[in-house]
């Protein structure tokens, strides 16, 4: 059964017209007002790593603090660091500075309205490049998020599996994308996934497009896309040291490049096949239990220690005495803060 784009597109945008989500980054479908670039581009940054719902107050706070790309520009990094902690991926906090700092100084202040300019800004991808220019400029270009590519696996019931898939999807959903109204027709397919079309149990009874989708006419639209046979994640050891001194505690930042490059930390070694002993003073450490975090590439097993250092003591680590009761507002990414956590919850029943 053969998708008609025409018949699918004026299905899929009513739905939209009377059922999209109202976001603080979109103007209501239709509406003619195009939404702000520049709110545009930084929730399509933010939404690339986590769920609509988490991003939301990242998004208000943002815009609140930098109600501009030129106001982000100017941005303090560390403050820009500490307010995006929590969102993972903080390679891309760093590069959001650049592109704001680009998008002022060879732009005027203005983001470039083609996919190519928009894909030229630092940090910004292929998806991030068609998503704002599609829903900030209304170019037809073809936006494909993960949503979006199993929405078009079951409407073709693609049977090639993830991620070969991943050509095969972008090529069928550029047959069905309009010529007009791009951006909403985008975000409508991300809602359609978000809301309807759900990784499991899809709600086809209320689908808009049912009627010319293979996956629901096969009866099992849930098994598209295809997996891959999943690979294991390596599993890699650290250690995180809390040495604490007269209600401080010792944080170091992260080397600029690699993993939570640039962040606030418990010093540590290296993460490895064993985790490295490299604590930062000789001291009585007390093992305290482990965190487990899931990375995309790697599981981490981070073990913590804590120990009290002499307030005389030289301390052979370039780092700052951080209070412990402002610990919250140290930007800590989410692994450390909740190895800060343990040490704390240790505490706790202790003094009990
Ligand atoms: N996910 C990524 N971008 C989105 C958008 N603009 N609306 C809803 N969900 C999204």
């Amino acid at each position: 059964m053969p998708v008609d784009a025409p018949e699918m597109q004026a299905a899929l945008l009513g739905w939209y017209d009377a059922h999209a989500r109202t976001l603080p980054w979109r103007t209501p479908p239709g509406d003619g007002t195009p939404p702000d670039p520049y709110r545009v581009w930084l929730s399509e940054v933010m939404l690339q790593q986590t769920t609509v719902a988490a991003v939301i107050p990242y998004f208000a706070r943002f815009t609140t603090r930098w109600p501009t790309v030129a106001s982000l520009a100017a941005a303090d990094e560390g403050e820009l660091m500490a307010a995006w902690a929590g969102l993972g991926y903080y390679a891309r906090a760093r590069n959001l500075i650049a592109c704001a700092r680009t998008v002022v100084r060879d732009h005027g202040g203005h983001f470039p309205s083609s996919e190519d300019g928009l894909r030229a800004l630092p940090g910004v991808g292929r998806y991030t490049a068609a998503a704002v220019a599609a829903i900030a400029f209304g170019c037809r270009t073809v936006v494909v998020d993960a949503n979006v590519e199993r929405v078009v696996a079951r409407l073709f019931a693609v049977e090639l599996p993830m991620p070969v898939a991943r050509r095969r999807l972008a090529a069928l959903a550029e047959t069905i994308t309009p010529g007009e109204r791009a951006g909403d027709f985008a975000q409508a397919m991300m809602d359609l996934g978000a809301t309807i079309c759900t990784p499991r149990a899809p709600r086809c009874l209320l689908c808009p497009v049912a009627r010319g989708c293979a996956g629901r006419a096969s009866g099992a639209p849930d098994v598209f896309p295809v997996r891959a046979v999943k690979r294991a994640r390596p599993r890699r050891h650290g250690i995180a040291y809390w040495l604490e001194r007269d209600g401080h505690v010792l944080l170091v930042r992260r080397p600029a490049r690699g993993m939570l490059g640039g962040m606030r930390a418990l010093p540590g070694g290296a993460w490895g096949e064993a985790a490295e002993e490299a604590p930062p003073v000789s001291a009585r450490w007390r093992g305290l239990g482990a965190v487990e975090h899931v990375f995309t590439h790697f599981a981490l097993t981070l073990a913590v220690r804590a120990a009290e250092a002499r307030s005389d003591e030289p301390i052979d680590v370039a780092g700052e005495w951080w209070p412990i009761d402002q610990l919250g507002e140290a930007g800590l990414p989410t692994l450390y803060a909740r190895a800060a956590a343990l040490v704390t919850a240790e505490k706790d029943a202790i003094a009990a």
